[in-house]
């Protein structure tokens, strides 16, 4: 089955139980959510995924949020998701696209590598300072945003 991604029907739900496997924090969400524009990866009429763009400046576009449902993981969506940011961010003439991870999130910075991202910054004890609860994953506990860029040029 064919992945189909399209920006959130304004009359649609936002898919909060897919946001919050990447973002934790609903009051986090809740705050980025106004300022972005989401869109949804669907297989037939199911979302199994999600990714949130907002503009940061006139050059810059970030994902605020990218998810794909637990059970449709490590199937490639997530690349289809990072690669139609890019497009979207090229349509728009945006030159960079960045997106911010936990120094804990090892697959996913694995991911965004693959995929051409460089690491630029870090922002040292961002998770201490901006979650309420510790954030532990395999085994690490999450305290830097590592920012990631990758410059955006008509190639694909
Ligand atoms: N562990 C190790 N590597 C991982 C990984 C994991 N949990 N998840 C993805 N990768 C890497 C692998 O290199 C993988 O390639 P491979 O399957 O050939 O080994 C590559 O990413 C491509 O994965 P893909 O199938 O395209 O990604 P996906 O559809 O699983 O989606 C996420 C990736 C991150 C969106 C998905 O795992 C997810 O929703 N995670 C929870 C939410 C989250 O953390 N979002 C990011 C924060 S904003």
């Amino acid at each position: 089955m064919r992945l189909h991604i399209e920006p959130l029907d304004e009359k649609s739900p936002v898919p909060f139980e897919l946001l919050t496997l990447a973002d934790p924090s609903k009051k986090q969400i809740d705050a980025y959510l106004s300022d972005s524009t989401c869109f949804v990866a669907k297989l037939a009429s199911e979302t199994v995924g999600v990714i949130v763009l907002a503009k940061i400046n006139t050059t810059t576009l970030e994902i605020k949020n990218i998810a794909v449902k637990a059970s449709e993981q490590r199937k490639g969506f997530g690349k289809c998701l990072l690669r139609y940011a890019e497009k979207v961010g090229i349509t728009q003439g945006y030159k960079k696209l960045v997106i911010g991870k936990g120094n804990s999130s090892i697959g996913q910075l694995a991911l965004y590598q693959k995929e051409g991202f460089e690491i630029s910054s870090i922002e040292k004890d961002f998770f201490l300072h901006h979650y309420e609860h510790p954030i532990v994953e395999n085994g690490i506990l999450c305290k830097h945003k590592i920012i990631l860029e990758k410059a955006l040029k008509e190639s694909r």
